[in-house]
């Protein structure tokens, strides 16, 4: 697994990926805003040149916020969701982050249990946050 930041060209695939793991997937042009904000990181898995998982983190001040993390399904629970997990947090940590932040889905079970076995914990619940009406719990870590 060969990981490396994104570029602007990787844009195109991650806008693809993002339409085959979400059911309300971020747009070449939403992806395109946030790359280039000046706050955002991203961090994607290539193999044999293609993408094979990906995911987003921006950094203000002592606070982060992943923003996206998806990794497309023939290629789940080997490890690939983790290790963008730890590259983001490790992004955030050296760009001065003390706690990490994220918001997930009520129903979606493989997200909420990656995230606990990386040490996150439920901080809140926000009704109805997502267009379709389901709920979102805000998670958070501390980074050391
Ligand atoms: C959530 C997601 C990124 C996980 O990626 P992944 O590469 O499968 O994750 P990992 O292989 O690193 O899993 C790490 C741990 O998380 C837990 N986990 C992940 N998927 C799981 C599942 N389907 N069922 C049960 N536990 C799961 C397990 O504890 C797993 O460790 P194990 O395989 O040793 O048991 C992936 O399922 C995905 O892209 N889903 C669709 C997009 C999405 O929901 N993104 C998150 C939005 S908040």
């Amino acid at each position: 697994m060969n990981g490396r930041p994104w570029q602007y060209a990787d844009l195109s695939s991650i806008a693809a990926l993002e339409r085959e793991c979400f059911s309300d997937p971020w747009s070449h042009r939403m992806l395109a805003e946030s790359f280039l904000s000046g706050k955002f990181f991203g961090s994607l898995l290539e193999e044999e040149g293609v993408v094979t998982a990906y995911g987003g983190v921006s950094v203000a001040g002592d606070g982060a916020e992943v923003q996206l993390i998806g990794v497309p399904e023939m290629y789940r629970r080997c490890g690939r969701g983790s290790k963008i997990l730890e590259d983001l947090e490790a992004h955030a940590r050296a760009g001065g982050a003390r706690r990490i932040f994220l918001e997930v889905r009520v129903s979606n079970s493989p997200a909420l249990l990656l995230y606990l076995m990386r040490g996150y914990r439920g901080l809140c619940a926000r009704t109805r946050y997502y267009a379709d009406g389901e709920d979102a719990i805000v998670m958070m870590k501390e980074l050391p």
